[in-house]
């Protein structure tokens, strides 16, 4: 177990959260699928585009059988322009765990939320310590650069021995009154005055209890994360067009864009017109477009290809194949890199938009 910190760290920090914690909408609530559902859309994106996402999913979504009960395709389609879409798909499908094995009920603990699908070890903190007051820890980004500080903790972001340790920190610092408060004062000195390239130390509540401010080293922990190389990937895509609808194809669900609708693509361009079923050889390139994601540089080559006279059964990666109509094409679940294709596939669709 990891030391236990100066007993006035936690008062501190509590009485700072009561004063100075933004006003977010799942914070009026304690209901658990409100903050699972918040906690999802944060791993990944600020808070202030994840308002309004939020709102829209709630109000749609308002609990969890009427999320459990949705197509996939509607939860994709509300998750458009928030990313990382494994979460939606995730949490689409924990929805109908919780309904057919919990009554559509969350149960209580850390321990039992941890076997649902997409609930790792953070997600079940959260939802466990802010909706049921359990002691139990987590550790996000926010979290892990206010430890490093606190208690000067060496070591890179990723590095396995520093997150076991942050881990323990966690668990040792969540004991106490108001767990869940707890974790969200954290979270929040994180997000608002530990930030990350230059912490506003003369705001923070507790920097009298801060070892790397009184090693004057604040700025030098933690250390920048080591990021490998994105990984090169070219996609051809298929501009398939008729009478005002563009053939698009859904993925399969799972992997990388799963779930999601996009025009017919493969890395091997010869693979494209078997893709539509068709023997027709794709035109000149209508222009690429490039978009770099975490682990990706993604590289999306259009070629015009005549249509197909019947749609062949769909292959892997896509579940299914179908003419939509150009305007649906503002509403359905498609990634943003695709979207900027769709833009240069389509000019006329790109202009009538804006
Ligand atoms: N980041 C993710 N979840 C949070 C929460 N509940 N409070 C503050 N910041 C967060």
């Amino acid at each position: 177990m990891a030391p236990a910190p100066s007993p006035r760290l936690r008062p501190a920090l509590l009485q700072w959260f009561d004063r100075h914690q933004r006003d977010l909408p799942w914070r009026r609530t304690s209901d658990p699928y409100a903050i699972w559902l918040s906690e999802i859309m944060l791993q990944q994106t600020q808070v202030s585009t994840v308002v309004p996402y939020w709102e829209r999913f709630f109000e749609r979504f308002p609990n969890v059988r009427a999320l459990a009960a949705a197509p996939l395709d509607d939860v994709l389609g509300l998750w458009r322009g928030l990313g990382y879409y494994s979460r939606a798909r995730l949490l689409h499908r924990a929805a109908q765990a919780v309904v057919s094995e919990h009554g559509g009920h969350f149960p209580p603990t850390a321990e039992e939320l941890r076997a649902l699908p997409g609930f790792g070890r953070y997600t079940a903190g959260a939802v466990a310590s802010i909706a049921f007051e359990e002691e139990a820890p987590l550790v996000d980004g926010n979290v892990a650069r206010v430890f490093s500080r606190w208690f000067a903790i060496e070591g890179p972001p990723g590095d396995k021995a520093r997150e076991e340790l942050l881990w323990r920190y966690a668990e040792a610092c969540v004991k106490g009154e108001r767990p869940g408060d707890w974790n969200q004062a954290v979270m929040e000195l994180g997000a608002t005055v530990c930030v990350k390239h230059a912490p506003l130390c003369l705001l923070c509540p507790v920097s009298a209890h801060c070892q790397a401010r009184k090693e004057g080293r604040e700025h030098a922990l933690p250390p920048a994360r080591r990021r490998a190389a994105p990984k090169e990937m070219r996609l051809y895509c298929a501009v398939t067009q008729k009478n005002g609808a563009v053939l698009l194809g859904r993925r399969e669900n799972k992997g990388l864009f799963g779930g999601l609708w996009e025009l017919p693509s493969t890395p091997v361009l010869p693979e494209l017109s078997a893709l539509l079923g068709t023997t027709k050889k794709p035109g000149a390139s209508l222009g690429t477009v490039e978009r770099v994601l975490t682990h990706r540089k993604l590289t999306l080559e259009l070629y015009p290809l005549p249509a197909p006279k019947k749609l062949p059964r769909p292959s892997a990666p896509y579940a299914e194949l179908k003419w939509q109509n150009v305007e649906a094409l503002a509403t359905l679940g498609i990634s943003a890199a695709m979207q900027a294709a769709l833009k240069v596939a389509l000019p006329a669709h790109g202009k009538a938009r804006r």
